[in-house]
């Protein structure tokens, strides 16, 4: 039994590992401790409390994938559900023929599933910081007074900020069968384009997970792994007969292809069929977490660091 995680997951990791301890699932221990990230109100980047879209509204993406099947069932741009990666997981169990629900479809999906609904997803303190933001970009008065006519592109450009594009959960876990799960949530960039979606909710770039070679899960600036298709190449580089320590680093080698003007960090965490596991980061001194079923309490580990020059916008 294996539980790896961002250095965020840590409030529910010892909750993810008692349930694999207690005899379930990967998929429910990667459900359960995603679930008290998005319950916590001081993580403004995933589930309730999180940094909003440009016109202050909260739109959540997640994705799980189970490595038994492939199965998958991701959710983005969800407002007013705050346990994204719950419904992501009912689009996967309910046996729809889809994978990925978005914006009010996810919503009158997750309404009729019975999932939980939050009337008031943000604290004031993030209203502040999301007003006080817009003030230097444009009028928050536009905002509030003509959301549906207000031009958001230029204000879009100027208020994205690199140090709030990152910051996601992922969780990764081997259960005592074998059985590999991997979960992602996320409330994606600071004050985005209403509808962005990031990479959390996209299987291949956020999130993929083999039981016949390992997993991998991504956090940092989402476009970036939608375009290299991140956590799909680490698996797939592993399953051409790399070890894992060469397949993550040929991954995050591969960003440095990609060209444009908006290049900013990224971060993955992996593992193999056999439990080796790994994190890298573009940024230094980041750090994972990681448990096994014979360790009391969780560890941290440094992630190794992978140089990929930074690029924000010509423009500014
Ligand atoms: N990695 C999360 C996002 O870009 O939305």
């Amino acid at each position: 039994m294996l539980i790896i995680a961002s250095h965020n997951g840590t409030i529910g990791i010892r909750q993810a590992m008692a349930a694999l301890k207690n005899g379930d699932s990967a998929m429910d221990a990667v459900e359960i401790g995603t679930r008290l990230v998005e319950a916590d109100p001081s993580d403004h980047t995933v589930g309730c409390n999180g940094y909003p879209n440009i016109l202050g509204e909260l739109e959540l993406d997640a994705s799980i994938m189970d490595g038994r099947t492939l199965d998958s069932g991701a959710v983005a741009v969800m407002r007013g559900f705050p346990y994204a990666i719950s419904v992501a997981r009912q689009v996967l169990e309910r046996k729809l023929p889809h994978v990925l629900l978005a914006g009010e479809g996810a919503e009158r999906f997750a309404r009729e599933i019975g999932a939980e609904e939050r009337g008031e997803m943000l604290s004031d303190e993030i209203r502040q910081v999301w007003r006080a933001r817009l003030a230097t970009v444009g009028t928050a008065q536009d905002v509030d007074s003509r959301p549906d006519e207000t031009a958001l592109l230029d204000m879009v450009k100027f208020a994205t900020d690199p140090e709030r594009v990152a910051g996601t959960v992922n969780f990764i876990a081997i259960d005592s069968a074998g059985d590999i799960c991997s979960g992602v949530s996320t409330s994606g960039w600071a004050w985005k384009y209403p509808g962005r979606i990031g990479d959390s909710p996209i299987i291949g770039a956020g999130n993929y997970a083999d039981n016949r070679y390992g997993a991998c899960a991504c956090t940092g600036m989402g476009e970036m792994a939608i375009r290299a298709g991140t956590a799909r190449s680490v698996v797939l580089y592993m399953r051409m007969g790399m070890a894992l320590e060469e397949a993550a680093h040929t991954a995050m080698r591969d960003l440095r292809d990609l060209g444009g003007e908006t290049i900013g960090d990224m971060n993955l965490i992996a593992l193999d069929r056999h439990g080796a596991h790994i994190g890298l980061s573009s940024e230094v001194g980041r750090k994972y977490i990681y448990q096994t079923g014979d360790m009391l309490q969780h560890a941290e580990m440094e992630r190794g660091l992978v140089d990929l020059p930074r690029r924000w916008g010509a423009r500014r």
